[in-house]
């Protein structure tokens, strides 16, 4: 703990604006500041000293609009290194600037600082940031709201007000002590405490008066909701007691809009929805509490939060949502089958047609052998059975100065075997076999990829996430991907477009995405355990030959390992 004291600058974060920058079409040069600071930080009756950014937890909101250029300065005053990744921005041809550490860069090491220097193009809604180096994400986390360009408007109901709702999870243990448990055992370390609302777990836990959020409605208002899943291992349900609410946006891409008294929101992904304050004017609960339809345990326990009517006294007790039963993989899939792209005009969903690449990769456990493991064993995780080893080195920056040695391009692009994925669980012969593996695509070309669950242990579900682009989920089923029969049933009209999938437990996903963006890029496991367990890989996108179809050249200040 002593390591950490006393390192505390910045109370509030150094923000301003450069409004009067060159802008073609109204675009602005967006300036902050995030200093890497420890902090002491009491939830549940406990204190301890966090990994912040300026002090504040959640960390600070970063607000743009579409078309801005966005400029961060992040210093690391603390004593263990640092990335930061944002997440769902396309970063296109700035790799550079995307964040996971070994990646894209090597991480920003104490006392030093790196500037993640990027365009919002072509985007406009809800998404987040988040350390992207060990656990840290616990504590580093953030919004990132990209409003419409000057003069737009949304495509639904313009709201009254909005506000951000970011999901989390607290642990009242040192979480970096928490992830070594993890190692030493070669097993899922300690569960978190509490799940939290903007940070703060509400009045079902103890020591909660202070540590309840609460949002002021006033009745006949219409609010918007930008709703962020920042937990590291717990996809969540949310609902507000009383109050149904209208999806109108995920992962910051408008869809058709649905009303609905609960949504599911897998970690990495974001939800906008709207809800209109037209209840008797009381104080209502916005509860979260995680799904979890496999045999496997997680936190249960529920976050709240309150919707306060003006003028209601706090005296008022409020009412508890019904949230789905923890287990309820129906409404899960009822819910994922009505989020489809808006496709209008305006919006158009890009579905590729034709597929030039097809990928078909399995989801597993397994067993290696650990010397330093308490057991001899460690749990490990694949993508077509390899474990992907972390590199010492950036693999952009092995990329594009072409240093040998540091990855293969030789990442299979199905299984070494097929097998019945989800049959009975499968106990025997699970070693995996580790390696930095990438999979090479071509500048502009489609790619088709079927993640396919397996009963490697157990099956699960898995919210799986691809840095540098948005893809388009054409199909989501339960067994075993059969293309014959799935394929024809592929929506290619409107399927929701976005960043991370939830993958069925004992099911699969098929994704689509046009490789237009030139980089490294990572594809990992959104659960934080399991990206630990190795259940990530990375792709490699060739250069175009146009003039605008290559990575930018590394900035100056680029990290160095
Ligand atoms: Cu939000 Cu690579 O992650």
């Amino acid at each position: 703990m002593a390591r950490r004291g006393g390192l505390f600058f910045g109370l509030l974060p150094f923000f301003f604006l450069a409004p009067f920058a060159p802008s073609p079409a109204g675009a602005a040069v967006k300036r902050y500041q995030f200093d890497i600071v420890v902090r002491n930080v009491s939830r549940l009756c406990h204190a301890k000293p966090i990994v912040t950014v300026n002090g504040r937890f959640p960390g600070p909101t970063i607000y743009a609009r579409e078309g801005d250029r966005v400029i961060i300065n992040v210093t690391n005053h603390g004593q263990v290194n640092m990335s930061i990744h944002w997440h769902g921005l396309k970063q296109f041809r700035s790799g550079w600037a995307d964040g996971p550490a070994y990646i894209t860069q090597c991480p920003i090491m104490p006392g030093l600082s790196y500037v993640y220097d990027f365009n919002v193009t072509g985007q406009r809604g809800t998404l987040w940031w988040h350390a992207h180096i060990f656990w840290l994400r616990a504590t580093v986390y953030g919004a990132f709201v990209i409003m419409p360009k000057q003069g737009d408007v949304y495509p639904f109901l313009q709201p009254d007000q909005e506000a951000n709702i970011v999901l989390g999870e607290w642990w009242n243990a040192d979480v970096e002590a928490v992830e070594m448990q993890g190692k030493q055992l070669g097993l899922p370390p300690n569960m978190s405490d509490a799940h939290t609302i903007n940070g703060k777990p509400g009045p079902l836990f103890p020591c909660s008066e202070k540590h309840t959020y609460a949002m002021e409605v006033e009745r006949g208002k219409t609010y918007l909701l930008r709703i962020v899943n920042a937990a590291l291992n717990d996809e969540l349900f949310f609902a507000i007691a009383g109050h149904s609410m209208t999806v109108v946006e995920i992962d910051a891409v408008y869809c058709k809009p649905f009303s609905t008294d609960a949504i599911l929101i897998a970690p990495g992904q974001t939800t906008n929805v709207l809800i209109r304050a037209d209840r008797t004017p009381g104080r209502y609960f916005m509860a979260a509490r995680p799904f979890m339809d496999a045999p496997i345990t997680v936190d249960n326990k529920t976050a709240a939060a309150i919707l306060q009517y003006r003028g209601v006294p706090t005296t008022v007790l409020p009412s508890l949502p019904s949230l789905p039963a923890p287990n309820d993989s129906a409404f899960a899939t009822g819910y994922n089958d009505k989020l489809r792209s808006l496709n209008s005009p305006r919006f158009p969903a890009r579905v590729p047609l034709a597929v030039d690449r097809r990928l078909f990769y399995t989801i597993g456990l397994g067993v290696n052998l650990c010397a330093t493991c308490v057991n001899g064993t460690r749990l490990a995780a694949s993508l077509n059975n390899i474990t992907f080893v972390m590199p010492k080195v950036g693999l952009l920056q092995a990329h594009y100065f072409n240093m040998k040695g540091v990855f293969r391009t030789d990442f299979p692009d199905r299984p070494p075997k097929p097998f019945n994925y989800t049959g009975a669980p499968l106990t025997a012969n699970l070693g995996t076999s580790l390696g930095t593996r990438l999979s090479r695509l071509a500048f502009n070309s489609t790619v088709e990829l079927v993640l396919q669950d397996t009963n490697l242990i157990t099956v699960e579900s898995h919210p799986f996430h691809l840095h540098g682009f948005n893809f388009f989920v054409v199909g989501r089923g339960v067994g075993n991907f059969d293309p014959a029969k799935d394929t024809a049933k592929f929506n290619l009209v409107d399927p929701p477009e976005r960043n991370t999938v939830g993958v069925p437990t004992g099911g699969w996903a098929t994704i689509r995405f046009r490789a237009d963006n030139p980089g490294v890029w990572f594809m990992h496991c959104h659960l934080e355990l399991h990206t630990t367990w190795g259940l990530k890989m990375a792709f490699v996108v060739e250069n175009g030959s146009g003039p605008e179809q290559s990575i930018l050249p590394p900035p100056k200040d680029l990290p160095t390992c």
